[in-house]
């Protein structure tokens, strides 16, 4: 279901005020690191402000919040495309508040677009459909029209995407995500924090639920690991990620917490791109979490400014949707 629901072309602020709830809730589609959803949204009048919820922040894998941003990133485009897609005119500012470092960004109502926006209502719908899908791909190229498309969306955004297609450049990808992948097992405080946020309960709404991690009686020794988020180690993860697949760095120029924002719906802009075009995505961002494996990657790949995510992506059977808090959008006069 879309937003569209109701009739954006009477501004009534009754009617602002619903399109701003419900552009809200479909924000919380967006991926977030290990699924925490670290957003909360206040509503005033003609505004909503995004706020990081720093209580569900996971210190150990994101020690700078970098990764807390890059979600909220996601949620703010979400929210912005759904707005657009219910047909009204907004206006977003990333927030510059010393005093409340929390709030990340203001989209306030400014008016009725006349004609419909129908790439809004495209990326929109897209976002019922993408999921981070962990299975075993076949090796794909991306279609040349569709990395035209990525590579474009990113940029609308203020990021770059980067195909990875050499083979010393997959890998070095793969050696640096192994790499990280053997600091991080090591690290008591990753591990614990990781298991915190894998879950068999299925009443659980956030967290990795263990059945969106594919799991196997064996091992798998594949090139790029994906995260083991079964931190018990009982159950090896047979993963799916391999040297043919698609490969794509984000990247932003600067490394900043607006730079994140931006990297954020830059992210969101992408994996909707793609879901739209019927192929499937992964986020891998174990190579990023681990500084100096981060910045030898950026120099061995020569990619433009600062990683901030790989994506895998390909064409497969979707998986199904993992589940979501239920938000209560709070209300302010202010
Ligand atoms: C900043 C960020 C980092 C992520 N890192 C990984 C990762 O390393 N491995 C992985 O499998 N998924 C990763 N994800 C995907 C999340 O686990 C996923 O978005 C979340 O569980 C919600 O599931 P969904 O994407 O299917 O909606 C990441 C997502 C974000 C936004």
């Amino acid at each position: 279901m879309t937003t569209a629901s109701y009739d954006a072309r009477t501004l009534t602020p009754e009617n602002v005020d619903k399109a701003l709830r419900d552009a809200a809730a479909r924000a919380t589609l967006a991926p977030s690191i290990h699924n925490t959803q670290p957003w909360r949204f206040v509503v005033s009048s003609d505004r909503l402000d995004l706020y990081a919820d720093r209580s569900r922040s996971v210190p150990a894998v994101d020690p700078s919040g970098r990764q807390l941003s890059l979600s909220c990133g996601a949620a703010l485009f979400g929210t912005r495309v759904a707005l657009a897609a219910a047909g009204l005119d907004v206006v977003t500012s990333l927030a510059q508040r010393p005093s409340d470092p929390d709030l990340l960004a203001s989209i306030t109502v400014v008016g009725r677009v006349v004609a419909g926006d129908n790439v809004a209502q495209r990326l929109d719908s897209a976002a019922d459909l993408r999921h981070s899908n962990r299975r075993r791909f076949e090796p794909i190229e991306i279609p040349v029209a569709a990395l035209e498309l990525v590579t474009r969306a990113a940029a609308v955004e203020g990021a770059s995407l980067r195909a990875i297609h050499k083979l010393s450049d997959r890998v070095s990808t793969a050696v640096l995500t192994q790499r990280a992948e053997s600091v991080q097992s090591a690290n008591p405080a990753y591990l614990a924090e990781l298991q915190a946020w894998t879950t068999a309960d299925p009443q659980r709404r956030d967290g990795i639920a263990t059945s969106a991690v594919p799991h196997g009686t064996e091992a798998a020794h594949d090139d790029i690991p994906i995260r083991r988020y079964d931190a018990t180690g009982e159950l090896p993860a047979e993963t799916r990620s391999r040297l043919d697949e698609a490969m794509l760095a984000l990247c932003t120029p600067g490394d900043s917490p607006r730079d994140w924002l931006i990297g954020g719906q830059a992210l969101a802009r992408v994996l909707l791109e793609l879901s739209s075009a019927g192929l499937q995505s992964t986020i891998l961002s174990q190579v990023t979490e681990v500084p100096n494996v981060r910045e030898i990657l950026r120099h061995e790949l020569r990619l433009p400014g600062h990683v901030q995510l790989l994506l895998q992506v390909d064409v497969a059977e979707p998986t199904s949707a993992t589940p979501r808090r239920y938000i209560d959008v709070i209300s302010s006069s202010a």
